[in-house]
């Protein structure tokens, strides 16, 4: 028996990551899984998007468990490539109980006018809107939302340093995805559909092991290497850890779309080791 024997989960940005791990995870206690990635470049990404091959590596870890998937390349930008991925997965399952917006970017330095800016918030939180916006009409009540936003969005000037337009936008979206959640948390409710977001601390994932996060915390080396960004990235956390796992991400997100947090709506969850206390009380 597992806890979500029956249901059907669909999420985004599912080739690797959190994303990967969260569609193995609800796999393996029963949850058939529809699955959308991007699989391909963002100009203003300065990392590594999800590949096809990544993709197939998600299929083959959720057929492992005995369960089912159907993955679809598709852009959470457009809201008709998304709507054409929950259609494909109700003809094949004929449900859905539980949404996961997760895809994600992070954008940098950006001195072509803004693209940076533009893409970390159309991903990041149009994206975000757009994954809800398609799946919402076929959503029952018990239904669960986790929308993923980031302990970025929470620090203080991260919305207000000049220059760095991607970052900007990234913390700017994950900000704005707070908000969000309680507004229509509040709306859903009276249907009993929840809603939650889940904020991480740095997670050991494509998205953090890249050389510009690894100048923010290491901006006195010119080529800093994961060797010597671990220590300074575990300055963001009051626990002494450089990241958290995204297994670690996959349990919270297990809690909040299992009936055990059954009464659990409208919540912004932080999953960062103490690192939020510490950076607003620890002086
Ligand atoms: N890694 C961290 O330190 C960290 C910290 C806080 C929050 N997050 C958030 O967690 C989420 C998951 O990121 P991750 O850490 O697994 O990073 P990741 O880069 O390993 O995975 C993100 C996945 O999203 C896909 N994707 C990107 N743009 C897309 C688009 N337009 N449409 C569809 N798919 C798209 C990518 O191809 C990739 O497979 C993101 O929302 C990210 O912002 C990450």
């Amino acid at each position: 028996m597992g806890k979500l024997d029956g249901k059907v989960a669909f999420i985004t940005g599912a080739a690797r990551g959190q994303g990967r791990s969260h569609a193995q995870r609800l796999a393996s206690e029963g949850a058939d899984i529809i699955a959308v990635d991007i699989c391909e470049q963002i100009d203003s990404v300065p990392y590594p998007l999800g590949t096809p091959e990544d993709l197939a590596q998600t299929v083959k870890e959720v057929e492992a468990t005995g369960r089912s998937i159907v993955a679809v390349k598709g852009d959470v930008r457009e809201r008709s490539q998304l709507r054409a991925a929950v259609e494909q997965g109700l003809e094949r399952f004929g449900r859905l109980d539980i949404v996961l917006a997760n895809a994600g970017i992070c954008p940098w330095e950006d001195f072509s006018l803004c693209s940076g800016f533009v893409d970390g918030t159309d991903v990041d939180l149009i994206g975000v809107l757009n994954t809800v916006a398609v799946s919402l009409p076929h959503l029952k009540a018990g239904a669960s939302i986790v929308v993923t936003g980031s302990t970025a969005g929470m620090m203080k000037g991260t919305t207000e340093v000049l220059g760095n337009t991607g970052g900007v936008g990234y913390s700017w979206a994950k900000q704005t995805i707070a908000r969000y959640t309680e507004t229509l948390a509040l709306q859903l409710a009276a249907h009993s559909v929840r809603l939650n977001a889940i904020h991480p601390t740095n997670v050991n994932t494509n998205l953090l092991h890249n050389e510009n996060i690894y100048k923010v915390f290491r901006p006195d080396l010119e080529n800093p290497t994961r060797e010597d960004a671990e220590p300074a990235l575990a300055t963001l956390q009051a626990m002494p850890i450089p990241y958290i796992e995204p297994e670690d991400v996959s349990s919270l997100v297990l809690f909040l779309v299992s009936e055990d947090s059954k009464w659990i709506t409208g919540q912004n969850f932080r999953i960062d080791a103490g690192g939020m206390l510490k950076a607003e009380r620890a002086f």
